[in-house]
């Protein structure tokens, strides 16, 4: 595996992964239509790694694109990020989300089928666990999903699954990440939200800039140690690196495996805000208020076979994260937009 697409490469996660995959001596090509991204990250990648890569500007929906790309590249391997990803948005706009993320992948796919190009690694996500699922949750978990997001999500579990079984010779990875934070030890990458952030780490390093007033505790009165939501936060770097180590699995008759990517440890909303607070120094204002609908109490990994079958697990503390989180947004205030 030399040549290696990556779809949705210029967003959150594929930006770090290019990185890791580069300094690792991968040949990269990025396909991104910039929906949700700036092309500055693409710059940052090369400045960071003192490496190119060729990028295409092009949705994964117009497959006549997709095929010039494949016929201008020798793609050996793809790595899958290139999609809708806003849980609450899916409830509103699920036919956006179902077109991106379900039908893009299949032009994708059969764009892919047609080169001979059978090597993928998919962008899943815990959300495919819904929210009965017995912690530390395993990849043998049931899955149940509770948004059109998730459900996108599960879809293509299942679309890979029927790929496979109908042609072997297809090696697929599928991962499910837990909650991707943090960014790039230069500061100069990160996450880069478009309007009032989400998710709570981007949240809380907006407040803690001062451009928003106090972060909204979403629910203090869960069954969990602090009565906040726990989740499995992983530095994006690691996960990046997870990916690194999914394609060195990726090789003739690899067959088709799913495994989680998180830290195996969970942290509550209120251990997160004060870790950011030793961090940066001063306290950070927050609010406990109702909970969020569809929210589950508690969320982390079972990392048992990721660091078995693919001698991965991640590194970096909660401290880390929010570190780095802190440095990318005091050096990028408005993230690339500045
Ligand atoms: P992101 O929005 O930062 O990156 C996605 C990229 O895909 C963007 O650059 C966007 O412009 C591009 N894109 C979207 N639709 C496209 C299309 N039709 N054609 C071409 N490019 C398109 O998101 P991210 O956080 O980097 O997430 C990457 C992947 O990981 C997504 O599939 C997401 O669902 C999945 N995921 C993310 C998280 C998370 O919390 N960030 C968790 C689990 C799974
Ligand atoms: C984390 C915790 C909130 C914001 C989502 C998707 C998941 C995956 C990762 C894509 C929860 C609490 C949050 C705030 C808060 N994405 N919170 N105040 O919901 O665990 O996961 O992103 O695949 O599929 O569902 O992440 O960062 O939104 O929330 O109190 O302003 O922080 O209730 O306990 P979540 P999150």
């Amino acid at each position: 595996m030399k040549k290696i697409l990556v779809t949705g490469g210029a967003g959150f996660i594929g930006s770090h992964t290019c990185v890791e995959l580069l300094n690792q001596g991968y040949d990269l090509v990025v396909v991104d239509n910039l929906l949700h991204s700036n092309p500055k990250s693409l710059k940052v990648i090369e400045d960071i790694t003192g490496k190119s890569l060729r990028f295409y500007q092009a949705d994964i929906r117009d497959s006549k694109s997709l095929k010039a790309i494949f016929e201008a590249e020798k793609i050996d391997a793809v790595i899958h990020f290139a999609g809708l990803k806003v849980v609450n948005e899916s409830s509103s706009l699920p036919l956006e989300y179902y077109d991106n993320n379900v039908s893009g992948t299949v032009t994708l796919l059969q764009v892919m089928k047609a080169f001979g190009c059978k090597n993928l690694i998919f962008s899943s996500s815990a959300s495919v666990y819904g929210n009965e699922a017995p912690v530390p949750v395993s990849e043998d978990s049931p899955r149940s999903v509770m948004t059109p997001y998730g459900r996108t999500k599960l879809i293509v579990e299942d679309i890979l699954t029927d790929l496979f079984s109908s042609d072997d010779d297809w090696n697929i990875v599928m991962l499910r990440y837990f909650n991707p934070v943090g960014a790039h030890h230069s500061g100069n990458l990160g996450e880069d939200p478009k309007g009032k952030p989400n998710n709570l780490m981007p949240y809380v390093t907006q407040v803690a800039l001062g451009k928003l007033t106090k972060v909204y505790v979403f629910g203090g009165n869960y069954d969990t140690k602090d009565g906040t939501g726990v989740r499995d936060y992983i530095h994006v770097v690691d996960l990046a690196r997870g990916h690194v180590a999914a394609i060195q699995k990726l090789k003739d008759q690899s067959g088709l495996s799913v495994y989680n990517l998180g830290t195996g440890k969970g942290s509550s909303v209120l251990e997160l805000i004060q870790e950011m607070e030793q961090v940066i120094g001063t306290p950070i204002p927050y609010e406990i208020v109702d909970r969020r609908p569809g929210d589950i109490a508690v969320s982390y990994a079972d990392v048992t076979k990721v660091q078995k079958e693919l001698g991965w697990r991640a590194e970096y503390d909660l401290k880390r994260m929010c570190q780095d989180a802190w440095r990318w947004q005091t050096q990028h205030p408005h993230g690339f937009a500045e």
